[in-house]
């Protein structure tokens, strides 16, 4: 059948996801697949209306007209027409930050400490929790909107820039250490991956236009490779995901403790990003990932 690439849209990510998306269309046409690009929803839409869509493989990254918020999955579901990745609830709740933690946090899973916070009481929360903290905008992706705060200065800005992105803000209790992730494979825990980014932290520039941010993968030697790939798998269904995906966590350096941070639904795919290099430290080149990811659908 026709398999549908769905890239592009409108959310802030939209460059990200072309590049996945591309990668992904190379890969699936060399498998033999007929397979196209659809940029983002009402396109989509408008192929499903016509019956020209049997599978779609979705990259849409990001929310606002990308595709890991749950709005496309519905679509889909209601067309009937099988989709890599998680479902609406799966996908909803993981774009949602906030909502997330409270999950894992009701189910025993480590993630910082944190507070949804408004320009109003980011001050009083941040003195509760204790510099260094992260605002975030509650939705987003690719570190997006996202400051670090070590003053108590620069909390306004941060709230500021969050706003921009989103209306919901979480502050986190910054975790010095090591930033790690976990891509997912079906039922399996991909080998963990350490990011090493040549700047302070792995921001967008250190994700997609740096050459120097360095991957280690493994991440983690014995024990402590097989805890963070237990926790991140065990994340990853409590937030009611499926098919693939990629696990964010943090390492205390101190403590040597994890510390869960989000779970992205439609990892990327660019020559840059994260699932496709632990895919190959396992032994699964690129096509071979592409091919096992749309072969959920077939199932
Ligand atoms: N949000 C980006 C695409 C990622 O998680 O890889
Ligand atoms: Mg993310």
């Amino acid at each position: 059948g026709r398999v549908a690439v769905l890239l592009g849209g409108t959310s802030s990510e939209r460059e990200v996801s072309l590049d996945s998306g591309r990668n992904v269309l190379e890969a699936l046409q060399a498998r033999g697949v007929d397979a196209f690009a659809i940029d983002g929803i009402p396109a989509l839409a408008r192929a499903l209306v016509a019956g020209e869509v049997d599978r779609v493989f979705n990259i849409l990254h990001g929310h606002n007209g990308g595709g890991e918020d749950g709005i496309v999955q519905g679509l889909m579901e209601a067309f009937g027409v099988p989709y890599t990745g998680s479902n609406v609830l799966g996908s909803a709740l993981s774009m949602d930050k906030i909502r997330t933690k409270q999950v894992w946090l009701s189910l025993g899973l480590p993630t910082p400490q944190y507070r949804k916070v408004t320009a109003g009481d980011v001050h009083a929360n941040a003195a509760e929790i204790g510099l260094p903290v992260v605002v975030k905008p509650a939705n987003e992706g690719s570190s997006v909107g996202i400051s670090r705060v070590f003053d108590d200065s620069g909390l306004d800005d941060a709230v500021a820039l969050a706003t921009r992105y989103d209306g919901q803000l979480l502050m986190e209790q910054m975790v010095v250490g090591d930033e790690l992730t976990v891509g997912i494979l079906g039922d399996v825990a991909l080998p963990s991956i350490r990011i090493v980014p040549k700047g302070q932290w792995y921001d967008y520039d250190a994700k997609y236009i740096a050459d120097d941010t360095q991957y280690l993968c493994p991440g983690l030697d014995g024990a402590d490779e097989d805890e963070i790939r237990r926790i991140a798998l065990a994340a990853f269904h409590a937030a009611g995901c499926r098919g693939w995906g990629r696990v964010d966590v943090m390492r205390d350096r101190e403590s040597g403790r994890f510390f869960l941070l989000e779970v992205n639904t439609a990892p990327g795919m660019t020559s840059h990003s994260l699932v496709p290099k632990a895919a190959g430290q396992a032994g699964i080149g690129f096509e071979e990932l592409v091919w096992r990811v749309l072969e959920q659908t077939l199932e």
